[in-house]
């Protein structure tokens, strides 16, 4: 497979309780490989989102529970978030979220057409060391990536509390071709994440980013 980008992640295992590897023995019914195969999933559904790094699933959880119409896409590549996340939809029987368990680029470097409603980026790794600031999942490329998979007038929500990465976001995307500002909201968001919280909790601000596409 082509892989024209860096990790914008540290570690994939990390630590893993008898829960979550429990739990993760079910991944495989629960996850989608392809564009292909959430088009096919979405048609019973009014509307498709797509949740990129959804690191304990809190977020996901709730809005999948508060929306049965919706399906919700959750990526993540720490296999102990998609455990915990697992266990979420066997205890509260939700029907309305698959998972793709690995780097979001190589689903949306796939040639798929416009699926998405909705993409939700909450908190992407800040990478806040300007060495490392190319391991930044946010960048002109993945835009590119993100816009040929999202429906026109789609939303794009993005939430940061790095004000470095907030300057960086808010360039690209007011230079970008393929988004507009927007005031309309797909799903407002309700509760702040972990990460959210944990940034507030040191004295950082929250950045938002709500975008829509266009043609
Ligand atoms: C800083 S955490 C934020 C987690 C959660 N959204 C929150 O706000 O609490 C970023 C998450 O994005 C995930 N991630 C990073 N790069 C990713 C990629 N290329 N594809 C999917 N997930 C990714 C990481 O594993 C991590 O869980």
């Amino acid at each position: 497979m082509r892989l024209d980008f860096l990790p914008s992640f540290v570690k994939r295992k990390g630590r893993i309780t008898k829960n979550q590897e429990e739990n993760l023995k079910f991944l495989s019914d629960l996850s989608i490989k392809n564009l292909k195969q959430i088009r096919e999933e979405a048609s019973n559904f009014s509307y498709c989102c797509l949740e990129i790094g959804f690191g304990n699933a809190e977020h996901l959880k709730f809005q999948a529970l508060k929306n049965s119409d919706i399906l919700f896409i959750g990526s993540e590549v720490y296999m102990s978030g998609i455990g915990t996340l697992i266990g979420a939809i066997k205890k509260h029987n939700i029907d309305n979220i698959r998972i793709f368990p690995d780097d979001i680029r190589i689903l949306l470097d796939d040639e798929g057409g416009n699926i998405f409603d909705a993409v939700k980026i909450l908190c992407p790794d800040p990478w806040p060391k300007e060495r490392h600031h190319k391991r930044r999942l946010i960048n002109n490329y993945f835009l590119r990536l993100l816009h040929k998979s999202m429906k026109d007038k789609g939303n794009l929500y993005i939430s940061t509390d790095w004000e470095n990465y907030a300057e960086s976001i808010k360039k690209l995307l007011n230079d970008s071709t393929c988004f507009v500002r927007s005031e309309k909201f797909f799903l407002k968001k309700e509760h702040f994440t972990k990460f959210e919280q944990r940034g507030l909790d040191d004295g950082r601000n929250i950045f938002e980013f709500n975008y829509q596409t266009i043609d």
